[in-house]
């Protein structure tokens, strides 16, 4: 799934993740900036187990065009960390669900950057990558007000469609 190009054009946003076993999640990443036509480039990259290769990402996205990395991780979950380190571009973090500790490893390795170099971490698993995205979006709305006007759409759409919601009669 490397280098997977959903939207044509020049990749806006970076999604990196440590393992393909994290697509599952971070497929709720893609569908969004797929849905708000944003061009996003999906790469495997590892931290442990492709330590050159995840520091040449970092370090060559911004001149590629990249505006913003989503990096995900499961367990001792330093790939967004070593990201950040080699690239001044936004890194959103996102900690994978796993198999021992339900993802609270992820979550804190994640989290718990020293001052200096952010890690903007969001919640464990798909809400976390839905809301990675998300963010994505927003921080690229800024400087474009086709994709303000999408966004504010799809947050009265989902407005919309809490308020409409009915519960059942107890019987
Ligand atoms: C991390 O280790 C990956 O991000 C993944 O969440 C976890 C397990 O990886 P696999 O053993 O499934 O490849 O680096």
């Amino acid at each position: 799934m490397n280098s997977v190009a959903a939207v044509r054009g020049n990749p806006l946003v970076g999604i990196v993740m440590g393992s393909d076993s994290d697509w599952p999640v971070l497929r709720a990443a893609a569908m969004t900036l797929k849905d708000f036509g944003i061009a996003y480039e999906a790469r495997v990259l590892s931290a442990h187990r492709t330590p050159d290769a995840a520091l040449d990402y970092a370090e060559s996205a911004a001149g590629r065009g990249i505006k913003v990395l989503i990096g995900a991780a499961g367990g001792a979950a330093h790939l967004a960390g070593v990201l950040a380190a080699k690239t001044e571009l936004p890194v959103l973090g996102v900690p994978m669900p796993s198999k021992h500790l339900q993802g609270l490893d992820s979550l804190l390795a994640m989290v718990q950057m020293p001052g200096g170099i952010p890690v903007a971490t969001f919640a464990i698993g798909e809400a976390g990558a839905t809301n990675a995205a998300l963010f994505a979006v927003a921080m690229l709305a800024l400087n474009d007000p086709d994709l303000a006007r999408k966004l504010s759409l799809f947050r009265q759409g989902q407005t919309e469609k809490v308020l409409a919601k009915t519960l059942p009669d107890l019987p």
